[in-house]
């Protein structure tokens, strides 16, 4: 994104790059046509639906988390979303029948309180159960759902006698930003341990977490495993990637508004913050790049960069520039469409960035500037 563009924007804001999620749409339909299986968008990462009419000739429609997202997708998405959720709400269950095409439940108590409301259903509805693997390759705990007794998925003692009737699907979601490679470990524990149920499915979900559009992705071994399975048990596969969908696609605009030093450490504190805009960047944690800046280097000028809320660790480690900064500079954090707005919190009542677009012709669309009444509204 040139300066010229990046000035003009009020601060702060988020902005889709077109050009970049188009980039990254044709690379997962090239995977979906070719290995012949569906592709939905996980909306717990990225539900800017401004957009979403972009997205639709090269996805299979989405995966939604809640009532709340499974009516986006009815209504945004012009289609029936794929629910899943670790507990649905009873009053909310129905609604949520009406707007999906496919349920799946995360225990087997649950799919025997609603498989009557399912099977009752105007339209037809395919319920499926989740399933836990026991295999990840993920750094962090708090990522990984795979853990024994994790809460996430019947584990393969509870299935070992089959599947209750009416069940036609198993989900799993094991990788978080992994290749095809860990993928195929995943698949290979899922064949040991419920190898016996695959033959009788019509569906099987492999989560989200496949970060198809990273530039080291070996897609040819993902279509070839994808492909390879789908022969061997005659099955329908489906992918429900969020992250690589949205991954690199955009950024977060922010301008410094002060220079503090406190023991010879000079903090830049910007108009945006880590915990309410940028959450990952503190959980993972995840260090984003800066349009302009690198890892600190000797003799360069180094800064941490602080945020706006009151969070003691509300900051990132250095950063260096090629030149001092200065209050009213334009800082523009990268990599930042996937699981920030979608997590964003109001805390403090720090008001939340715009939402924008730049589009391919260069032209800068903005959908959303908040104010006063987002924050209020969420407080009574
Ligand atoms: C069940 C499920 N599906 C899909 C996803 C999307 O994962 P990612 O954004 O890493 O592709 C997640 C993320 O937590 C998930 O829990």
């Amino acid at each position: 994104m040139k300066p010229s563009v990046y000035r003009q924007l009020p601060s702060p804001t988020y902005v889709m790059d077109e050009e970049l999620l188009i980039r990254n749409l044709e690379r997962l339909n090239d995977v979906r046509e070719r290995a012949e299986v569906k592709i939905i968008l996980a909306f717990k990462a990225f539900a800017m639906w401004p957009v979403f009419d972009r997205l639709a000739p090269y996805l299979d429609g989405a995966t939604a988390s809640s009532l709340n997202e499974a009516r986006l997708c009815y209504e945004e998405m012009n289609a029936l979303t794929h629910a899943y959720s670790p507990g649905y709400i009873p009053s909310e269950f129905e609604q949520i029948v009406k707007y999906s095409s496919h349920i799946t439940f995360n225990s087997l108590s649950q799919f025997e309180k609603y498989k009557g409301t399912v099977q009752n259903a105007l339209h037809p509805v395919s319920m499926g159960l989740r399933i836990n693997p026991e295999y990840a390759e993920i750094g962090v705990d708090l990522y990984n759902p795979t853990a024994k007794g994790s809460r996430l998925g019947v584990e393969k003692e509870l299935l070992k006698n089959g599947l209750p009737e009416g069940v036609e699907g198993l989900h799993f979601h094991a990788l978080c930003e992994n290749n095809s490679y860990v993928l195929e470990k995943v698949l290979t524990n899922v064949e040991e341990y419920f190898g016996h149920l695959l033959p009788h499915l019509k569906w099987i979900n492999l989560g989200g977490g496949h970060l198809i559009t990273h530039k080291h992705y070996d897609v040819e071994h993902l279509i070839g495993l994808l492909k390879g399975f789908k022969e061997k048990y005659d099955l329908e596969i489906i992918l429900e990637p969020g992250a690589a969908i949205a991954y690199q696609t955009g950024y977060l605009v922010s301008t410094v508004l002060d220079i503090v030093e406190n023991h010879g450490v000079k903090t830049a504190i910007i108009d945006a913050s880590f915990t309410c805009h940028m959450p990952d960047t503190l959980e993972m944690p995840y260090r984003p790049g800066i349009i302009g800046a690198t890892d600190p280097v000797e003799g360069r000028p180094t800064y941490r960069i602080g945020g706006v809320s009151c969070l003691a660790g509300d900051c990132l480690s250095e950063y260096s520039f090629q030149e001092e900064l200065r209050i009213g500079d334009r800082l523009i954090f990268l990599d930042m469409m996937q699981y920030t707005m979608v997590k964003t919190t109001t805390f403090n009542g720090i008001g939340l960035p715009s939402i924008a677009m730049l589009e391919k012709d260069g032209y800068v669309r903005i959908f959303k500037n908040f104010g006063y009444e987002d924050f209020k509204s969420r407080l009574g």
